[in-house]
């Protein structure tokens, strides 16, 4: 690890990931915020800051922001994408469009950064998927889908990576309504409820609008700096108390 530690996250334009630079920043080490439109006013001035532009789905702009970042020490796959709707109305292009942001741009992420890592025989990659993983939810099936392939991706990376002393985890965040996550998944939710599921799925949603319990975008934060500063083997990391409850549930339910 360098002497000042340096981290670089995706999708730090709002919700977890502007909270998880928010977090390491504060925490003295340097961090590099990524965004598809990079905004310098809504972090901390700080020497230890740099914005630099990312769409994970470019591959070009992913050589770009590694060559423009230099070494780094971990790397958080936060940028992500959701939808919700029958799968059955749910046009496939809308599914791919899905899966390029969620899951190949996280994979293509990781495999940029491993050859340093490698190189280095240190680092850590965090990923952050879902507490969709954790238990089936109605209505979010290509969502959950698109997380639940970096759970088992992630799963098998971090067993040929210890090899050469490098980390891949999980961070699986529970439903944060104040993020911009809803508001950004708008476009791919309008029009994916046919008749046939409309009742069905007015009461889903109404009880996704009224949860026991939320997460917070600090519990995420705090669960990224654990899983980057944990030594151990340790794979996934639920973030906030309705994630943690449903990963308590899934131990507690295995024979
Ligand atoms: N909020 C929840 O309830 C919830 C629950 C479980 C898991 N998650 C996961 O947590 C992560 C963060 O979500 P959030 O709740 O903080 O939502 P958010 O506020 O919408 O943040 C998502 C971030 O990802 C960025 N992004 C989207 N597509 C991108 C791309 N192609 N390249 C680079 N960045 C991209 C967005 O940037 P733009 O500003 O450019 O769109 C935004 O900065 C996501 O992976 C999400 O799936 C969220």
């Amino acid at each position: 690890m360098q002497t000042v530690p340096t981290i670089l996250i995706t999708g730090t334009s709002s919700g977890y990931g502007l909270e998880t630079a928010r977090h390491f920043l504060a925490r003295g080490w340097n961090v590099i915020a990524t965004m598809r439109t990079p905004r310098e006013d809504i972090l901390p001035r700080s020497d230890r800051l740099r914005v630099l532009p990312l769409d994970v789905t470019a591959p070009e702009s992913i050589s770009a922001a590694l060559d423009a970042a230099g070494p780094i020490d971990a790397l958080v796959n936060n940028a992500g994408i959701g939808m919700a709707g029958a799968f059955e109305a749910t046009p496939m292009a809308m599914v791919r469009e899905v899966f390029e942001t969620n899951t190949f741009g996280t994979m293509a992420m990781a495999q940029a950064v491993i050859p340093q890592f490698r190189a280095r025989r240190a680092g850590v990659i965090v990923n952050v998927t879902s507490s969709s993983t954790l238990a089936p939810m109605p209505l979010v099936a290509a969502y959950t889908a698109s997380k639940q392939a970096i759970e088992g991706f992630t799963g098998s990376l971090a067993l040929e990576l210890a090899h050469f002393g490098v980390r891949a985890q999980l961070v699986e965040p529970g439903y944060a309504p104040t993020t911009r996550f809803s508001q950004n998944s708008g476009p791919r939710v309008e029009n994916l409820i046919p008749d046939a599921y409309a009742g069905f799925a007015a009461t889903v949603f109404a009880d996704y609008a009224s949860p026991s319990a939320v997460t917070t975008e600090a519990d995420v934060a705090e669960a990224v700096w654990t899983a980057v500063n944990d030594p151990s083997p340790r794979l996934s990391y639920p973030a906030g108390p309705d994630a943690v409850a449903l990963a308590e549930n899934a131990v507690g339910a295995q024979p």
